[in-house]
C-alpha cells in the first residue's frame, strides 16, 4: 500500500470545488432507466450513452472522477479509446463499482446485504491495470419503525470495512457508500438517528480493519424525510440536520463527503448541497462534495433518448447540472444559475 498516493488522489478526487460523477448503474438498473425512456436495452446503447457522458465538452471542469461499471470499463469509444483513458483525456480520474449488488439478508426480512468480497483482490488489481483509481461499494439501509435491525447494520458495514482494506491494499481509494434510503414516510428525526447510529458502525468497522481513514472518500446519503413524510423540511433544515449528524460521527481525518443523491431532483440536490457549504463554510473538518448519478445524468438521458442527433442538446443538459453542482459545493448556486443556459 502506497499511503500518500492513496491520500493524493483522495484529496484529488474532492479537490478544486469537483465531485464526482456516478455512472456506474449496473446493467439490469440502466435497462430499467433506459426502459422508461424507449432506449433499446443493450449493450450496444449503454455503450453509446456512455459515450455521450464522457465525451462532454469541459465536464472535467467540474467532474474530478467518473465510477464505471464493470461493462463500461471494457467497452471502448467508437474511435477506439478505452473509457478509463476518455475519461483520464477529460481530466478526471477513473474509478469502478466493486460490489456485486445486493441479496436478501438471511433471516432479516425487509433487509439486504451488499455481495462482491469473493475474489475481490484479483479484481481490483485487474481494475487497477485498466486505469482505475479509485472504487465504490454501495449499501442500502431500509428504514421503518422497525428497520433497520443491528444485524443488517453490523453485517453491511463489516463488508463495506474489508472493501476498503482490500481497495487500500491494491492502491484504489475506496468510496464508502452506506446509503439511508429515502423511501418511506420516516421523518427527518428517525432518518438523522439511522444515518448516525450507521456511520458510528461503519466507522468502527473501518477501523478495525485497518482502513486508513485519509486515503478514502465518505459517500453518505444527506439526511432528509422519507418519500412520503407529510412533513418536508426546507432546504436550511436539512443542510442543518445532516451537517449536526455528519459532525457527531465523521472523523476529521476524512478528507472529504461526496452525497449521493438517492432520487432527490437535481434542483433540490444542488440547493441542499449549497445550503451545506454556504451556512457551514469555514467550520468542516473535510470538504463536501457530491457523487450523484440521477441528479446530474436525468435531464440529459432524458432527451439523449437513444438517438445520435440529441448527443449535442443531452451534454449541455449534463454539463449543466454539473455546473450547477460545482457552483453548489463552493456555496455560489442558486436560482440565477438554474434560468442560464449552457
Ligand atoms: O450508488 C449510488 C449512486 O452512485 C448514486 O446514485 O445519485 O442516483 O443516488 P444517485
Amino acid at each position: 500500500m502506497n499511503a500518500r498516493k492513496l491520500c493524493d488522489t483522495a484529496r484529488e478526487l474532492v479537490a478544486d470545488g469537483k465531485g464526482l460523477l456516478a455512472m456506474d448503474e449496473s446493467n439490469p438498473t440502466c435497462n430499467k432507466r433506459f426502459a422508461r425512456h424507449g432506449i433499446p436495452q443493450t449493450a450496444m446503447a449503454r455503450r453509446a450513452y456512455r459515450e455521450m457522458i464522457v465525451t462532454t465538452g469541459d465536464l472535467g471542469s467540474c467532474i474530478s472522477g467518473a465510477i464505471l461499471y464493470d461493462e463500461t470499463i471494457r467497452q471502448c469509444l467508437e474511435d477506439g479509446t478505452p473509457f478509463a483513458q476518455a475519461i483520464i483525456d477529460a481530466g478526471m480520474v477513473p474509478g469502478i463499482k466493486v460490489d456485486s449488488g445486493k441479496t436478501d439478508l438471511a433471516g432479516h426480512p425487509g433487509e439486504q446485504i451488499t455481495e462482491g468480497l469473493d475474489g475481490l483482490r484479483d479484481r481490483l488489481a485487474e481494475y487497477g491495470r485498466m486505469g482505475a483509481r479509485f472504487a465504490k461499494w454501495r449499501a442500502a439501509i431500509p428504514v421503518t419503525e422497525d428497520l433497520p435491525s443491528r444485524g443488517c447494520i453490523e453485517a453491511n458495514a463489516q463488508k463495506l470495512a474489508g472493501y476498503a482494506a482490500l481497495c487500500q491494499e491494491a492502491g484504489l481509494v475506496p468510496v464508502v457508500e452506506p446509503e439511508v434510503l429515502m423511501d418511506g414516510a420516516h421523518t427527518l428525526e428517525r432518518c438523522a438517528e439511522v444515518t448516525q447510529e450507521v456511520l458510528r458502525t461503519v466507522f468502527a468497522h473501518l477501523s478495525l480493519q485497518r482502513v486508513m481513514l485519509e486515503g478514502m472518500i465518505l459517500k453518505s446519503n444527506m439526511v432528509l424525510p422519507g418519500l412520503t413524510c407529510p412533513q418536508q423540511e426546507g432546504v436550511d433544515e436539512v443542510a442543518d440536520a445532516t451537517l449536526r449528524c455528519l459532525l457527531r460521527v465523521v472523523p476529521a481525518a476524512v478528507p472529504g463527503i461526496a452525497f449521493l443523491s438517492g432520487g432527490q431532483t437535481g434542483v433540490l440536490a444542488s440547493a441542499r448541497l449549497n445550503a451545506m457549504n454556504v451556512r457551514f463554510k469555514g467550520r468542516l473538518p473535510w470538504a463536501l462534495s457530491f457523487s450523484f448519478a440521477r441528479a446530474i445524468q436525468q435531464p440529459a438521458m432524458e432527451i439523449w433518448g437513444g438517438s445520435d442527433t440529441h448527443v449535442m442538446p443531452a451534454q449541455e443538459a449534463l454539463l449543466h447540472r454539473a455546473r450547477c453542482n460545482r457552483a453548489a459545493r463552493r456555496g455560489e448556486y442558486g436560482a440565477k444559475l438554474e434560468s442560464v443556459s449552457t
